[in-house]
C-alpha cells in the first residue's frame, strides 16, 4: 500500500512544483474534493477558502459539470479546431449571452486553455486590429506566467522572465485605494491623479503606438484591489480618446466572483475584449478564452485570425464550460456573491479586523476579499515588505491554517478569502473561526519577533 510519505517522496522526486524552491517542501497530498472541502491522502479535510486559485467557483465535484464532462467523454474527445464542433458553438453562445455585449452588439469567442494564453492572444488581436504595437498594463498586476503573459505582468512574477520576450509592454501605476501611489486617501482625488498619470504615460509613449490597455477590473492575486468609483470608466474614456483598445483580464473576476457574471457588468464598463479562464469551467478543465466584441471580430471575416492552438475549443473543456454555466444559472451563483456572500464576508472579516491590530485593511467585492496585514495600523506599514525576500512571520499564519484544516492563498502580507459561490454560512463560519485563531497566532509570533 502506498502511504502518504511515499506519495510525498514520489512528488518531490518527480514533480517540479510551481513558484517554490523544491527542497524540504512538506505540503498535503490532495486526493479528493467535495463541495467546500479538499481531502488529503490521510483523509484530513481542508476548507477551501480561496476556491483553489480563485477558480473553483462552484465548489468541488459539482454534479452538473461532472455529468456534462462524462457525457462528452463517451461522445467525442478531440476534433480539429479548424472545423466546427457542436459543443464549441453552444458554449460560445452561452458565454456571450452573459457578457456585457450579450443581447446588444454581440461578441465572438476565441478559445484557449489558460489565462496566460488568453492574454497573449488578446494582445495579438489588438495589435492586428490597430496596427499598433505597445500595450499598457499596471505594475501591480498578474496576467500569467508564460513568457508573453509574464512580460504583461507588472509584479515580480515578471522578473524571472527578464529580459522580456514581448517588446512594447509599458507599465503604469493604477488606483490602489488603501495605498495610493498618488498620495491621497480621498477616492475622488486618487482617481483624478491616477487618470492624469495614465494620460502622462500615454503621451510620453506616443498614443499612436499603443494598441491596448490590459487591466484586471479588480486586481486579483496582488491583493484584491477594488478600484475606486470612476477609475475604470475613466480608463474607458481615455482609451476611447486615443483609439486604444481596452482589454479586461477577467481570468479571476469572471463567472460570478465579483457578484455579477463579469466584473465589467458589476462596474458598468464595456471593454473591447475580455479574457477569461478559471471559473468558466469552475476549473474542472483547463479552458480559457478571449471574447472580442462583434464590431471588432468582424475584421477577421476577411483576414485570417492569426492565432490557434491544438486545444482551442477542446470538446472536454467545452462540455465542462457548458455544464458550469448551466450550474451557475440554476443556482443563481452569478448574483450570489453580491446578494449574499459579500455581506457575510464584510461583516465577518470586519470582526476579525476589529479584534486584531495586525489587520490593516479588509477589502473586497462579491465573494472576493483580502486581508492586508500591517505592523502599524496608523502608518499602514506592511507586516512584511511587498515583493521582499523574506516572508517574516507570515508562515505562522499559513501553518496554523493548515493545521486547523483550512487552505487559503496568500502573497506577502496578504491573504485572499474567496470561497466557492456555493458556500454555506455555517461552513464559512467554521473556516473563519480558524482564520481568526490563526491571525491571533500570527500576532503572537510577530510580538515575539519584536522582543
Ligand atoms: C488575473 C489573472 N490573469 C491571468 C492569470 C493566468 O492564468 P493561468 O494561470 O490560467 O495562465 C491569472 C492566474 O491566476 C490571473 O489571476
Amino acid at each position: 500500500m502506498i502511504v502518504t510519505e511515499d506519495l510525498k517522496t514520489l512528488h518531490r522526486d518527480y514533480v517540479l512544483t510551481p513558484w517554490i524552491a523544491q527542497g524540504n517542501v512538506d505540503v498535503p497530498v490532495i486526493v479528493r474534493g467535495e463541495g467546500f472541502y479538499l481531502y488529503d491522502a490521510d483523509g484530513k479535510r481542508y476548507a477551501d477558502l480561496s476556491s483553489g486559485l480563485v477558480a473553483v467557483n462552484l465548489g468541488h465535484g459539482h454534479r452538473t459539470v461532472l455529468d456534462a464532462m462524462h457525457a462528452q467523454i463517451d461522445q467525442l474527445c478531440f476534433s480539429p479546431p479548424s472545423w466546427f464542433q457542436d459543443s464549441r458553438a453552444k458554449l460560445a453562445q452561452a458565454i456571450v449571452a452573459i457578457s456585457p455585449w450579450g443581447g446588444k452588439e454581440g461578441a465572438r469567442v476565441f478559445f484557449t486553455s489558460s489565462g496566460a494564453q488568453s492574454n497573449e492572444d488578446a494582445v495579438k488581436f489588438a495589435r492586428m486590429l490597430t496596427g499598433r504595437h505597445k500595450v499598457l498594463t499596471a505594475y501591480r498586476s498578474f496576467h500569467g506566467a508564460a513568457a508573453g503573459a509574464a512580460a504583461l505582468t507588472g509584479e515580480n512574477r515578471r522578473w524571472s522572465n527578464e529580459p522580456e520576450t514581448m517588446p512594447g509592454v509599458v507599465h503604469f501605476w493604477a488606483n490602489y485605494p488603501y495605498r495610493s501611489p498618488f498620495h491621497s486617501e480621498e477616492p475622488a482625488v486618487q482617481v483624478e491623479r491616477a487618470l492624469a498619470h495614465l494620460r502622462d504615460v500615454i503621451s510620453a509613449e506616443n498614443p499612436d503606438s499603443i494598441a491596448a490597455l490590459l487591466i484586471e477590473p479588480v486586481v486579483g492575486s496582488n491583493g484584491v484591489i477594488v478600484p475606486a468609483d470612476g477609475y475604470l470608466s475613466g480608463i474607458r474614456a481615455i482609451c476611447d480618446e486615443f483609439g486604444i483598445l481596452l482589454i479586461l483580464d477577467e481570468v479571476m473576476t469572471g463567472f460570478g466572483r465579483t457578484g455579477a457574471a463579469f466584473g465589467a457588468i458589476r462596474f458598468d464598463v464595456v471593454p473591447d475584449m475580455i479574457t477569461f479562464a478559471k471559473g468558466v469551467t469552475s476549473a474542472y478543465a483547463p479552458l480559457g478564452g478571449v471574447m472580442v466584441r462583434e464590431s471588432l471580430a468582424q475584421a477577421f471575416d476577411t483576414r485570417p485570425l492569426g492565432a490557434g492552438h491544438t486545444y482551442s475549443g477542446h470538446p472536454l473543456n467545452m462540455a465542462a464550460g457548458i455544464g458550469a454555466i448551466a450550474a451557475y444559472h440554476a443556482g443563481n451563483y452569478f448574483e450570489r456573491g453580491r446578494t449574499t456572500i459579500e455581506g457575510w464576508l464584510r461583516t465577518k472579516l470586519g470582526k476579525i479586523k476589529d479584534k486584531h491590530e495586525l489587520v490593516g485593511d479588509v477589502r473586497g467585492i462579491g465573494a472576493f476579499f483580502a486581508l492586508e496585514f500591517v505592523s502599524d495600523r496608523a502608518k499602514r506599514t506592511p507586516l512584511i515588505p511587498w515583493q521582499g525576500k523574506s516572508m517574516g512571520v507570515m508562515p505562522t499564519l499559513f501553518g496554523a491554517l493548515r493545521k486547523a484544516g483550512v487552505y487559503a492563498f496568500g502573497r506577502y502580507n496578504l491573504i485572499h478569502i474567496a470561497p466557492p459561490l456555493t458556500v454555506e454560512e455555517a461552513e464559512l463560519d467554521e473556516a473563519l473561526a480558524s482564520l481568526d485563531d490563526a491571525v491571533g497566532q500570527l500576532e503572537n509570533a510577530y510580538a515575539a519577533s519584536q522582543k
